[in-house]
């Protein structure tokens, strides 16, 4: 078994690495001038399965073009079997035509990595979980969920917690959380009056004296979150704590979340922030290195993924 990163999160790749005690494939992704991406692999991988590492993160074109090209060179190069490990899988959102005349653009996506020649995809906290479905190849979707658990565990002292869905579409995720944590759920009831814009209509749950737990699987602009927050406070909320898996953080939204009233975010690092996040003090990263890991661990023994998670 061997691993490849890409140039989206080598951070992860590292930490992924390290914990499996595997070093990374020797390779070089460059670019020519005109800006087209050149891969080339510099060592033997004919008969290994090998697991490459790329979020589609920001620039999420030129990462998803990697990746692609990255499948390719190890399918040209006679790699038994490639497992596309993508913690951020971009392009997710656009799952189904909410307006006529619209693109689906998880399932292209979906289909490009299966015809680059990708055997299985791996991946972290799918938008929507029927995104497996797209792939007629096996795909392992982990949750971040007991990780959150952990740090709620350790960090939130109090017992008067309440696991909060930012949207109707996050129910599941936040009841997941709310399960584990044997608390309850409120629901926050939002519209997207433009695509970028969020608006809180109601609040479906008592959230008074509370403190809130809002747990989501992405945060963009960081609209949904914020929104959800102050409509929380005007509810009596005590305090607001928000868990997300994939920080996209695009358009300042990291400073947005400064200004606020969220006590404290956690992110995982499934797209590398290290940077942007440095000085802002009420934003936290979790590694999701030992999750990723563990699971590469178990498909390369045919060991089960599920069980991680029971
Ligand atoms: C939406 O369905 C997603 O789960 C997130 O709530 C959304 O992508 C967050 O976007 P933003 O931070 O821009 O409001």
């Amino acid at each position: 078994m061997k691993l490849l990163t890409g140039n989206s999160n080598k951070n992860l790749s590292q930490k992924i690495s390290k914990f499996l005690k595997n070093r990374l494939v020797n390779s070089s992704i460059r670019k020519f001038s005109d800006g087209e991406i050149y891969i080339e692999i510099n060592e033997n991988i004919r008969g290994n399965s090998i697991f490459v590492i790329q979020s589609v993160s920001s620039p999420a074109n030129d990462n998803l073009m990697e990746l692609l090209l990255c499948i390719d060179a190890l399918k040209r190069s006679s790699a038994k079997n490639i497992t596309a490990v993508i913690p951020y899988f971009g392009y997710a959102r656009q799952d189904r035509k909410v307006v006529p005349r619209t693109s689906i653009s998880a399932k292209l996506v979906s289909n490009l990595i299966a015809k680059a020649g990708a055997d299985r995809v791996v991946t972290v906290d799918l938008h929507a979980g029927q995104i497996q479905g797209f792939f007629d190849i096996p795909v392992d979707n982990l949750f971040a969920t007991p990780i959150f658990g952990r740090h709620v565990r350790k960090k939130i002292k109090t017992k008067n917690l309440i696991c909060i869905a930012p949207d109707v579409g996050g129910t599941e995720r936040a009841r997941a959380l709310g399960k584990l944590l044997n608390v309850g759920l409120a629901i926050v009831d939002k519209r997207r009056p433009k695509a970028g814009q969020s608006q809180v209509m109601n609040i479906i749950g008592d959230v008074r004296g509370k403190t809130c737990i809002i747990v989501d699987d992405i945060i963009d602009s960081g609209g949904t979150i914020v929104n959800a927050a102050a409509a929380l406070k005007k509810r009596g909320a005590k305090d607001v704590h928000v868990y997300v898996t994939h920080g996209v953080l695009s358009g300042g939204a990291e400073n947005k979340i400064k200004k606020s009233n969220i006590k404290n975010l956690v992110i995982t690092d499934t797209i590398d922030n290290a940077a942007k996040v440095k000085n802002i003090k009420n934003i936290e990263v979790l590694t999701i290195s030992n999750l990723v890991g563990e699971a590469i661990k178990r498909i390369s023994n045919s060991t089960s993924v599920s069980d991680l998670f029971k």
